[in-house]
Protein backbone atom coordinates (compact mmCIF):
# COMPACT_ATOMS: atom_id res chain seq x y z
CA UNK A 1 0.00 0.00 0.00
CA UNK A 2 1.14 3.44 -0.88
CA UNK A 3 2.59 5.83 2.24
CA UNK A 4 -0.53 8.26 0.78
CA UNK A 5 -2.85 5.25 0.99
CA UNK A 6 -1.59 4.56 4.58
CA UNK A 7 -1.64 8.42 5.45
CA UNK A 8 -5.58 8.04 4.40
CA UNK A 9 -6.67 4.92 6.60
CA UNK A 10 -8.26 5.80 9.44
CA UNK A 11 -6.35 5.42 12.67
CA UNK A 12 -7.06 1.60 14.11
CA UNK A 13 -9.98 1.65 16.43
CA UNK A 14 -11.66 4.74 14.98
CA UNK A 15 -14.76 4.82 12.69
CA UNK A 16 -14.04 6.56 9.30
CA UNK A 17 -16.10 9.62 9.47
CA UNK A 18 -16.81 11.31 6.37
CA UNK A 19 -17.98 15.59 6.03
CA UNK A 20 -21.54 15.82 4.86
CA UNK A 21 -22.16 16.49 1.59
CA UNK A 22 -22.60 20.84 1.99
CA UNK A 23 -22.67 22.92 -0.67
CA UNK A 24 -22.16 27.09 0.00
CA UNK A 25 -25.29 27.57 1.69
CA UNK A 26 -24.94 24.73 4.27
CA UNK A 27 -21.33 25.69 4.67
CA UNK A 28 -22.17 29.61 5.57
CA UNK A 29 -24.73 28.42 7.95
CA UNK A 30 -22.14 26.27 9.67
CA UNK A 31 -19.75 28.99 9.86
CA UNK A 32 -22.45 31.12 11.03
CA UNK A 33 -23.85 29.32 14.58
CA UNK A 34 -21.71 30.02 17.16
CA UNK A 35 -20.46 27.35 18.72
CA UNK A 36 -22.57 27.50 21.83
CA UNK A 37 -24.61 24.33 22.16
CA UNK A 38 -27.24 23.04 23.26
CA UNK A 39 -28.08 23.34 19.19
CA UNK A 40 -31.39 21.93 17.36
CA UNK A 41 -31.40 22.08 13.16
CA UNK A 42 -35.43 22.60 13.20
CA UNK A 43 -36.86 21.15 9.54
CA UNK A 44 -33.22 19.33 9.48
CA UNK A 45 -34.86 17.69 6.36
CA UNK A 46 -31.41 16.06 5.37
CA UNK A 47 -29.62 16.43 8.60
CA UNK A 48 -26.44 17.28 6.85
CA UNK A 49 -26.12 20.90 9.11
CA UNK A 50 -26.89 18.84 12.52
CA UNK A 51 -24.30 15.88 11.62
CA UNK A 52 -21.54 18.57 11.09
CA UNK A 53 -22.64 20.42 14.16
CA UNK A 54 -22.24 17.55 16.03
CA UNK A 55 -18.70 16.63 14.35
CA UNK A 56 -17.50 20.25 15.22
CA UNK A 57 -18.84 20.11 18.84
CA UNK A 58 -18.98 16.50 20.03
CA UNK A 59 -18.96 17.56 23.29
CA UNK A 60 -22.43 19.42 22.65
CA UNK A 61 -25.98 18.42 22.30
CA UNK A 62 -27.27 18.38 18.72
CA UNK A 63 -30.82 18.03 17.82
CA UNK A 64 -32.59 17.59 14.55
CA UNK A 65 -36.53 17.87 14.13
CA UNK A 66 -38.47 17.33 11.56
CA UNK A 67 -42.21 17.70 11.53
CA UNK A 68 -43.98 14.68 10.21
CA UNK A 69 -43.84 10.95 10.89
CA UNK A 70 -42.08 10.57 7.44
CA UNK A 71 -39.52 12.78 7.26
CA UNK A 72 -38.48 11.90 10.69
CA UNK A 73 -38.26 8.42 9.85
CA UNK A 74 -36.27 9.21 6.73
CA UNK A 75 -34.43 11.25 9.04
CA UNK A 76 -33.65 8.60 11.27
CA UNK A 77 -32.43 6.32 7.97
CA UNK A 78 -30.20 8.56 6.88
CA UNK A 79 -28.44 9.32 10.52
CA UNK A 80 -27.04 6.49 12.30
CA UNK A 81 -27.48 6.49 16.04
CA UNK A 82 -23.75 6.46 15.88
CA UNK A 83 -23.90 10.30 14.49
CA UNK A 84 -24.58 11.64 18.10
CA UNK A 85 -27.39 13.35 16.90
CA UNK A 86 -30.86 13.24 18.38
CA UNK A 87 -33.58 12.99 16.35
CA UNK A 88 -37.09 14.70 17.61
CA UNK A 89 -40.32 14.60 15.74
CA UNK A 90 -43.17 17.14 16.40
CA UNK A 91 -44.40 20.51 15.03
CA UNK A 92 -41.52 23.83 15.02
CA UNK A 93 -39.71 24.61 18.46
CA UNK A 94 -42.26 22.46 20.17
CA UNK A 95 -40.01 18.96 20.40
CA UNK A 96 -37.17 21.45 22.05
CA UNK A 97 -39.53 22.11 25.25
CA UNK A 98 -37.40 21.40 28.29
CA UNK A 99 -34.10 20.51 26.38
CA UNK A 100 -32.33 24.18 27.38
CA UNK A 101 -31.35 25.08 23.81
CA UNK A 102 -29.54 27.99 23.65
CA UNK A 103 -29.47 28.19 19.64
CA UNK A 104 -31.90 26.87 16.99
CA UNK A 105 -31.18 26.87 12.88
CA UNK A 106 -34.38 27.42 10.90
CA UNK A 107 -33.19 27.25 7.60
CA UNK A 108 -35.09 26.29 3.83
CA UNK A 109 -38.18 27.35 4.96
CA UNK A 110 -39.87 30.40 3.87
CA UNK A 111 -39.59 33.47 5.69
CA UNK A 112 -43.76 33.21 6.66
CA UNK A 113 -42.86 29.64 8.03
CA UNK A 114 -40.32 30.87 10.45
CA UNK A 115 -42.54 33.88 11.50
CA UNK A 116 -45.14 31.44 12.28
CA UNK A 117 -42.96 29.02 14.10
CA UNK A 118 -41.29 31.33 16.29
CA UNK A 119 -44.48 32.62 17.20
CA UNK A 120 -46.40 29.53 18.08
CA UNK A 121 -43.50 29.15 20.92
CA UNK A 122 -42.83 32.51 22.27
CA UNK A 123 -41.62 31.19 25.38
CA UNK A 124 -39.29 28.78 24.31
CA UNK A 125 -38.61 31.07 21.35
CA UNK A 126 -37.42 33.76 23.99
CA UNK A 127 -35.07 31.23 25.92
CA UNK A 128 -32.86 31.43 22.97
CA UNK A 129 -29.62 32.58 23.09
CA UNK A 130 -29.29 33.32 19.29
CA UNK A 131 -31.07 31.80 15.90
CA UNK A 132 -29.29 31.44 12.63
CA UNK A 133 -32.08 31.61 9.85
CA UNK A 134 -32.15 30.95 6.06
CA UNK A 135 -35.46 32.09 4.89
CA UNK A 136 -35.88 30.39 1.04
CA UNK A 137 -38.08 33.09 0.40
CA UNK A 138 -39.99 36.42 2.13
CA UNK A 139 -36.63 37.58 3.76
CA UNK A 140 -38.49 40.65 3.70
CA UNK A 141 -41.25 39.50 5.66
CA UNK A 142 -38.88 37.84 8.51
CA UNK A 143 -36.86 40.96 8.90
CA UNK A 144 -39.88 43.29 9.41
CA UNK A 145 -41.03 41.07 11.86
CA UNK A 146 -37.73 40.17 13.96
CA UNK A 147 -37.32 44.16 14.32
CA UNK A 148 -40.98 44.46 15.02
CA UNK A 149 -40.31 41.89 18.04
CA UNK A 150 -37.00 43.71 18.92
CA UNK A 151 -34.95 40.60 18.18
CA UNK A 152 -31.26 42.21 17.74
CA UNK A 153 -30.07 41.20 14.18
CA UNK A 154 -26.70 40.38 14.30
CA UNK A 155 -24.25 39.27 11.69
CA UNK A 156 -25.87 38.82 7.61
CA UNK A 157 -24.60 36.63 5.15
CA UNK A 158 -25.55 36.40 0.91
CA UNK A 159 -24.55 33.02 -0.37
CA UNK A 160 -24.91 32.37 -4.15
CA UNK A 161 -25.18 28.85 -4.84
CA UNK A 162 -26.32 27.37 -8.50
CA UNK A 163 -27.45 30.73 -9.28
CA UNK A 164 -29.69 31.62 -6.41
CA UNK A 165 -29.03 34.21 -3.43
CA UNK A 166 -29.44 33.32 -0.17
CA UNK A 167 -29.73 35.39 2.85
CA UNK A 168 -28.69 33.84 5.97
CA UNK A 169 -29.19 35.68 9.35
CA UNK A 170 -27.93 35.21 12.63
CA UNK A 171 -29.98 36.75 15.26
CA UNK A 172 -31.26 36.99 19.07
CA UNK A 173 -34.43 37.81 20.83
CA UNK A 174 -35.00 40.65 22.61
C1 LIG B 1 -36.50 22.61 2.21
S1 LIG B 1 -36.27 21.60 3.59
C2 LIG B 1 -34.81 22.33 4.34
C3 LIG B 1 -33.95 21.28 4.98
C4 LIG B 1 -32.74 21.89 5.67
N1 LIG B 1 -33.13 22.64 6.84
C5 LIG B 1 -31.94 22.77 4.75
O1 LIG B 1 -31.91 23.98 4.94
O2 LIG B 1 -31.34 22.24 3.78
C6 LIG B 1 -37.53 22.12 4.73
C7 LIG B 1 -37.73 21.10 5.84
O3 LIG B 1 -38.53 21.68 6.88
C8 LIG B 1 -39.43 20.70 7.34
N2 LIG B 1 -40.55 21.41 7.98
C9 LIG B 1 -41.49 22.16 7.37
N3 LIG B 1 -42.33 22.66 8.28
C10 LIG B 1 -41.91 22.22 9.49
C11 LIG B 1 -42.38 22.38 10.83
N4 LIG B 1 -43.47 23.10 11.10
N5 LIG B 1 -41.70 21.78 11.83
C12 LIG B 1 -40.59 21.03 11.56
N6 LIG B 1 -40.11 20.84 10.33
C13 LIG B 1 -40.77 21.42 9.30
C14 LIG B 1 -39.79 19.91 6.10
O4 LIG B 1 -40.28 18.61 6.41
C15 LIG B 1 -38.45 19.85 5.36
O5 LIG B 1 -37.69 18.74 5.71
Amino acid sequence: MSPAAVARRPAPGRPRRRMARMGPRLRALLELCPREGPVADVGSGHGRLALELKRRSPEADVYATEEGTGPARELRRLLSPGSGVAILEGPGLRPLAGLGCRGVVLAGMGGNTIVGLLRAEPELARSLAWACLQPAQREERLEAWLRAEGWTLGQRRAVLERGRLYRLYLVAPA
